[in-house]
């Protein structure tokens, strides 16, 4: 598969010089994202020279069929990077796909994952005890980091040397998915930072034995994937294991702190966390978008998507779609959107949703029995090109026997 071609859109096609990648629509992308899905089904980007599929309709059709929405030559929204990661899970088509899904998928199945479920809800515990007793702390960088980091970078088995990079490592990945601008820019040398770790340290030898990584090893010396991807396969791993999910519990806090009223929906009846944790992910989609190439023409409702042209896939809009989603921008803890598309969906969808999606239950069980009322006493985002959350967030709360 080519790598994204230059066009020229014809004068029918609708175009578009808002830039999805500006600080400001980045902090709050909302309006942008109803005026593009406003003006079609796919609207051509005119600074960066791709489409934008921003409506509900348009994501789950294009996330649906891999064989005219390509991940083969990379899924981010630029050349280099999309070199970088070729041939792992994530940008790998048909039957190389299938046979590599196999692989990093094993260990992340719901029966698998249930050897980790009761030191997934004891730490929950924990960490919800400790901070209701400091009373004040930061959701992002104390709250919603302990989980990812004291468990699953565990479970994927990288050697502690090097582990407290992963966080700033998986920031700056993320924005070198995006277009080429400076951001994406100023975190390559961050990136290149990461595959050198996975390169030597995720090794054979220096792995937890029997870890998930290790499983990688196994299965290349089983000859089921290639030496040479194996620096991209740990990215699998390394890559969305972690910031992903410490993005959607710091959200989950934000959006309950903004929403007393929900906050006492959760407490008064937790059998509705899995809802609110939906509905979480679909206000404040973690990953806002990833991309395609199209491997023919394609129609999308009208608007002719070329060969070759490169197609942003916006999770994060369709979520918001009120074509699908009535009063999108209101959080309802009862909505229970099962159709939200923040893990994607399709031969791609994610396969840590299981996991993400406990980490993020325990943890809300936990505080439910403990907070009365978060209140937020500052908040700063992180402006990242394809993360959505906080880096700073700091929150004081009402104990239960305040
Ligand atoms: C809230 C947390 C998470 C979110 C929002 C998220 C989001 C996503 C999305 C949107 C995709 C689809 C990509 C596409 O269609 O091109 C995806 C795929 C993937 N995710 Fe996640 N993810 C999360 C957690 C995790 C975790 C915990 C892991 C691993 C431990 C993980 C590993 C992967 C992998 C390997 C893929 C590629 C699957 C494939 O291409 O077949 N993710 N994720």
């Amino acid at each position: 598969m080519r790598d994204a071609q230059l066009f020229i859109v014809d004068h029918e096609t609708p175009s578009s010089p808002i830039d999805p990648y500006a600080d400001e629509i980045l902090a709050d992308p909302w309006d942008a994202y109803e005026k593009l899905q406003d003006m079609g089904p796919a609207v051509w980007l005119e600074k960066y020279g791709m489409f934008a599929l921003t409506r509900y309709d348009s994501v789950v059709r294009a996330l649906k069929d891999a064989t005219a929405f390509s991940s083969a030559s990379g899924v981010m929204m630029n050349d280099p990077m999309n070199a970088i990661l070729r041939g792992n899970t994530l940008c790998s088509d048909g039957s190389d796909h299938q046979r590599l899904r196999r692989i990093t998928a094993k260990p992340l199945a719901p029966t698998v994952l249930n050897a980790l479920k009761s030191e997934i809800y004891a730490t929950a515990v924990n960490v919800a005890d400790r901070l209701v007793e400091k009373k004040t702390f930061c959701a992002a960088t104390e709250l919603a980091t302990v989980l990812p980091v004291e468990i699953v970078a565990n479970a994927v088995g990288l050697p502690l040397q090097g582990r407290e990079r992963m966080l700033v490592w998986a920031e700056q990945m993320y924005n070198c998915f995006g277009p080429l601008n400076d951001r994406a820019r100023d975190a390559f040398p961050v990136l290149g930072e990461m595959m050198h770790y996975a390169a030597t340290q995720a090794v054979r030898g220096k792995l937890k034995p029997g870890s998930w990584a290790d499983g990688i090893i196994d299965a290349v010396e089983r000859g089921e994937a290639d030496q040479d991807v194996l620096p991209a396969l740990m990215i699998d791993y390394l890559g969305p294991s972690l910031e992903t999910t410490i993005s959607a519990i710091g959200s989950g806090i934000w959006l309950f702190a903004r929403n007393p009223e929900e906050w006492r929906k959760v407490r008064d009846d937790p059998s509705c966390i899995p809802s609110a944790v939906n509905e979480i992910l679909r206000m404040e989609t973690p990953l806002q978008g990833y991309s395609r190439l199209a491997a023919r023409d394609y129609d999308m409702d009208g608007v002719t998507l070329p060969a070759g042209a490169r197609a942003i896939i916006f999770f994060g809009a369709a979520n918001r779609d009120k074509r699908r989603f009535p009063d999108p921008h209101r959080f309802d803890v009862m909505r229970n959107p099962m159709d939200q598309v923040a893990f994607g969906t399709g031969p791609h969808a994610c396969i840590g949703l299981h996991l993400a999606k406990l980490e993020m239950v325990a943890l809300f069980f936990a505080l439910a029995t403990r907070v009365k009322q978060f209140h937020i006493e500052e908040e700063v985002r992180n402006i990242n090109n394809t993360l959505r959350g906080f880096k700073r967030l700091i929150v004081t709360v009402d104990a239960d026997d305040s």
